[in-house]
């Protein structure tokens, strides 16, 4: 039996991910965000859900560039630092000693030590309530090459990147495959036209 719960935003799992800008001054900043998620495949196009008192949301209206990096297990401590300090007060970089690295493609930075950063122009905004919808279109994508597997491509069982449960508050690691998507499915198409 299913009981009613108050509707919160939850989904299960969210991604992790540190999204890297410039402020007015040049100086770099990183947030962590989970209210994000890909919303469009051509052209392919990232979403976000920021909130406007972040300095993060200063920074991608004044620039309209930004990047997606895509943080590994082991950088929990240093993820979830970019998501409790603001670069209103204090470099995160310096604090935590990550690498801010300028981009060729956009005014945004990339962080060294994250295996994957997506480079994102803005392409529309909407202003729900709380949080305002970014839609970044994805220009680059940079990955290190540990983090490709045999055919070249990204890995996410060498990326290890973390997932969030908001209600619980508690990041966790990718656990094991469970299915082939298109694939798994497969055998209930077989006979579709019979009862
Ligand atoms: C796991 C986690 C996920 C977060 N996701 C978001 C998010 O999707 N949107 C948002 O506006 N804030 C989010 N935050 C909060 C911001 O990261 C936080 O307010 C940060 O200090 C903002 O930094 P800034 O002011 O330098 O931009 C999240 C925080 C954590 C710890």
């Amino acid at each position: 039996m299913k009981k009613s719960i108050s509707p919160v935003p939850l989904l299960y799992p969210s991604p992790v991910l540190l999204i890297c800008t410039y402020g007015s001054d040049g100086r770099p900043d990183a947030m962590a965000a989970s209210w994000a998620g890909v919303c469009c495949s051509e052209p392919p196009c990232i979403s976000l859900g920021i909130r406007k008192t972040r300095q993060t949301w200063e920074n991608i209206k004044d620039r309209g560039e930004f990047m997606v990096c895509i943080p590994s297990e082991t950088l929990v401590e240093e993820t979830d630092f970019f998501g409790i300090a603001s670069g209103k007060n204090l470099d995160k970089f310096s604090k935590t000693g990550m690498t801010p690295v300028k981009s060729e493609i956009i005014e945004a930075p990339y962080i060294e030590e994250c295996p994957i950063a997506i480079a994102c122009r803005v392409r529309n905004l909407m202003h729900i309530g709380s949080h305002t919808l970014i839609v970044g279109e994805i220009l680059s994508i940079l990955a290190d090459e540990e983090a490709c597997g045999e055919d070249g491509t990204p890995d996410m069982d060498l990326i290890r990147p973390l997932l969030y449960d908001s209600q619980k508050k508690t990041y966790y690691t990718v656990g094991e495959p469970s299915g082939k998507a298109f694939s798994s499915g497969m055998k209930f198409r077989r006979n579709l036209y019979e009862p």
